[in-house]
């Protein structure tokens, strides 16, 4: 692909993703006030803009077998915890932003989980072993990350196990 087309489509995705993000925030915050049908506008409309993504990103080359897509998410991962987030918590010390610190700590010690069970994953599909995941479980506040039994409380931010998602 030439350079200047290849520079529209990152764009494109990265809008196109944030877009679907975004939906999804209007659609829970939706449903949580009982507006069910506008909820589903915006969730419908999301799945649209994935699918927008999804074609955006295919044409990137950024998908690839199983193996590959893991070590893609790894690295992901890996640099958001090993660089991007220690350096925008530096710079939100400095400037006393304390959303934002809190923000970052809850997604780095989340990130922290998404590396590991990856990297399990990972490893599993390149033994070509069976990949058997138990029930894993979200924070709906923080985005803490477990597999196995939900905690009594997030252990992360406090918040009684009620509010977990699991899939
Ligand atoms: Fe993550
Ligand atoms: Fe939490």
């Amino acid at each position: 692909m030439r350079k200047m087309t290849e520079d529209n489509i990152k764009a494109a995705f990265a809008g196109e993703s944030q877009a679907h993000t975004k939906y999804q925030i209007f659609a829970y915050y939706a449903e949580k006030e009982g507006k069910k049908d506008l909820a589903r506008l915006f969730n419908a409309v999301a799945y649209a803009e994935l699918v927008h993504a999804k074609n955006h990103f295919k044409t990137l080359g950024g998908i690839g077998g199983n193996v590959e897509n893991l070590s893609s998410a790894v690295a992901g991962e890996t640099f958001e915890i090993t660089e991007m987030y220690p350096a925008y918590d530096a710079v939100a010390k400095l400037q006393e932003e304390k959303g934002a610190l809190r923000a970052i700590k809850w997604a780095i010690e989340a990130e922290k989980a998404h590396k590991e069970l990856f990297e399990k994953a990972k490893a599993t599909e390149e033994k070509g072993e069976a990949y058997a995941l138990a029930e894993i479980h979200i924070c709906a506040e923080c985005g803490y990350t477990v597999e196995g039994e939900v905690p009594d409380k997030c252990p992360l931010c406090g918040k009684p196990k009620e509010i977990f998602k699991s899939f």
